[in-house]
């Protein structure tokens, strides 16, 4: 399937090829013999293009990430037909593959925490081994095949050491009647539930087959049933290539509620009204998107809310956003996340970063698009204030880094390390940066011709950041003449002296007021009616590092901070109330409360780290020895590693 798509871009091309080829038949006498020589001749030309564009081989470049050789033999397809489990917790099934058969006699999928019971090679048992473990990327698992075999199929199920999946008993969801499910598969998880070449540089069309109990119901990031089924059988299908860290599924009681026909909100009952109002402006995100960048490709824009332990604001999933509750702050103020993963269909899911050291090409890009479609709907106070504190995170990740300054530039070198570790402001903030200094550098017409044209001629394919600066330099900076420091941004640690200036007038007005207020050592409410979230964050987060703890209990007995029903107006304040030895208003037992029911990893490390920071690692560890099962592994994992936890 994914060589069909290749071909199919490759036609059009083609396509557009032939009219150039229609003159040399009008300067040509009508002469049979001259035809056949010339249609010789494109024969030969087309299949050499036709095999350079198909053969596997060199396609793909070495990653550190994955076992797998497709080099050699790459999967193309996966057809899984799985069992949820719910009492043992545990997925069992089989996954079939189609392969591009390099002539190879042995094919290499990644795998992690997986029992592999049985594998076939075009429907016979072959032989297969399990390579070293190594504790981040699993093990490798090798398949004997023969220079012809077309297909393969593993017999496996997952155990409970699974990373990617998190069981969630009826307690730990919001209507707390029924269990519920979620996967989730960036950076290198997928592996962990299913045995797959897991590398962003592989893609593959899917289709599923998935049991689930029958008051449950299964969506994947593939088209989706609207209603559940009476036995609880549900089949799927991706019909376009997408790399493995894409694949997912979430199994629950959970409904359906349509913004548009082709936009909508999955979520527990009690949750699916309040998700609806607040992403109302779905539609029109797609809607400005599209006339920004070019057409969606998937189709289908969905968002599924999950339970609060979700470990991400986002998550991209093609057709099928996963997104945490904590968005959900009842006055849409938050939904620039619903801007940012929408961003994702084209940059990351329609051009995919080939490895995790280019995981700014996936970000970065994403911020941007992010920036520009809440400009387009909501103007540019709002987009002005959301870069703005993006800078102030830069500017704090990059004083995390200073011991380590290469874990600065926006191109990584993760070899060894968790793929997680390049997830931070660098490449999100560092990349936007980048981004909108070329922006204003070039003009913004001229940029937005290369980008859609960027997005356009990589579309359903991988990019590294040495392929991005050569169409870089083509196809904006050659082509206007225009000089710029690109290497500098990319290899080098820091920010650049050309960076673009983001300011923003509301956030100034912020900043006076809140000198106003603690030189008078009073509050003047009118100065604050009509502030939106982001002027509340700027404000909770600039506060003067000497700040006394009265001012903290002014500004809490004035604005109810640690009552918040925002939950990130919530967490800078907690992170505040930590750094500033502040306990009014029982704000200790709000932190706890907050820590125990969120598993989202941005939010509840920022609150981890303060502890640390303050020398209240004691504290920390008291309440996360009570959060902790409530968190799925990737918040384990950083926070462990923030605290210096063991498990006994
Ligand atoms: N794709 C990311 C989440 C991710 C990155 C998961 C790396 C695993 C490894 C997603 O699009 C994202 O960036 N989420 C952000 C939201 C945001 C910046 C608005 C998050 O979860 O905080
Ligand atoms: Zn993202």
């Amino acid at each position: 399937m994914y060589t069909n798509f290749r071909h199919v871009l490759f036609i059009i091309d083609f396509k557009r090829k032939t009219t150039n080829f229609v003159p040399l038949f009008k300067i040509l006498k009508f002469d049979m013999k001259k035809i056949i020589l010339l249609s010789g001749c494109l024969i030969i030309l087309l299949s050499g293009c036709y095999n350079k564009k198909s053969a596997p081989a060199s396609d793909y470049i070495e990653e550190p990430h994955s076992f797998s050789k497709p080099n050699e033999a790459a999967i193309t397809h996966l057809d899984l037909d799985i069992n949820v489990d719910f009492d043992n917790e545990i997925i069992h099934g089989k996954a079939s593959y189609l392969i591009k058969n390099n002539k190879a006699s042995q094919i290499i999928l990644d795998s992690k925490f997986l029992t592999i019971e049985k594998v076939q090679a075009d429907g016979k048992d072959t032989a297969f081994s399990l390579g070293d473990f190594d504790e981040q990327l699993g093990s490798p698992l090798k398949i004997d095949i023969n220079n012809d075999t077309k297909q393969i199929t593993v017999f496996y199920k997952t155990t409970h050491k699974t990373e990617a999946l998190q069981w969630l008993k009826p307690q730990q969801t919001t209507d707390k009647k029924h269990p519920f499910l979620f996967t989730q598969g960036q950076a290198i998880l997928t592996r962990t539930w299913i045995p797959i070449q897991d590398s962003p540089q592989i893609r593959i069309t899917y289709n599923a087959k998935v049991k689930v109990p029958s008051q449950l119901m299964a969506v994947m990031s593939a088209e989706n049933p609207k209603t559940k089924t009476p036995d609880g059988q549900y089949t799927f299908k991706m019909a376009q290539p997408i790399s493995p860290y894409l694949i997912a599924l979430a199994v629950g009681d959970i409904e359906y509620k349509a913004i548009s026909n082709r936009t909508g909100i999955y979520a527990e009952k009690s949750m699916v009204e309040k998700a609806h109002d607040e992403f109302s402006d779905m539609e029109n995100m797609v809607a400005s998107a599209e006339a920004l960048y070019g057409t969606y490709a998937w189709e289908q824009f969905d968002v599924i809310v999950l339970p609060p332990s979700f470990p991400f604001g986002g998550m991209e999933n093609p057709r099928l956003t996963f997104a945490t509750p904590t968005v959900i702050a009842g006055d849409k103020s938050l939904t620039s996340l619903i801007a940012h993963e929408l961003a994702h269909s084209w940059s990351g899911n329609l051009v995919t970063n080939a490895t995790w050291d280019d995981f700014w090409l996936n970000e970065g890009f994403t911020v941007y698009f992010e920036m520009r479609i809440m400009e387009a709907l909501y103007g540019k106070d709002r987009a002005n204030m959301l870069a703005r504190i993006g800078r102030q995170d830069l500017e704090e990740e990059i004083e995390s880094f200073k011991e380590t300054p290469d874990d600065t530039k926006l191109k990584l070198n993760l070899k060894g390390r968790n793929p997680d570790d390049g997830m931070n402001s660098i490449a999100y903030d560092k990349g936007y940066l980048f981004l909108r200094t070329l922006e204003e550098t070039a003009g913004r017409e001229k940029f937005d011709v290369f980008l859609k044209s960027y997005f356009q001629k990589h579309a359903f394919s991988t990019i590294h950041t040495e392929k991005f600066v050569a169409f870089l330099n083509e196809n904006l900076l050659e082509k206007h003449d225009i000089t710029f420091n690109t290497n500098e941004w990319i290899y080098n640690a820091g920010i650049p002296d050309n960076q673009a200036i983001i300011s923003s007038d509301k956030f100034e007005t912020v900043e006076k007021t809140i000198q106003q207020f603690v030189k008078t050592n009073t509050v003047d409410k009118t100065l604050t009616k009509d502030w939106t979230t982001q002027e509340w964050v700027h404000f909770v987060r600039n506060f003067p590092n000497d700040i006394k703890t009265e001012h903290m209990a002014m500004f809490d007995e004035a604005f109810n901070l640690t009552n918040s029903n925002n939950s990130y107006i919530a967490m800078v304040w907690y992170e505040q109330a930590i750094n500033h030895d502040y306990h009014g208003n029982d704000v200790d037992a709000k932190i706890e409360d907050f820590l125990i029911k969120v598993g989202r990893r941005w939010y509840v490390s920022t609150i981890y780290k303060a502890f640390k920071r303050n020398d209240k690692t004691d504290v920390a560890l008291a309440i996360y020895n009570k959060a902790r099962s409530n968190y799925h592994a990737v918040t384990t994992n950083t926070v462990d590693g923030i605290l210096g936890y063991k498990q006994e």
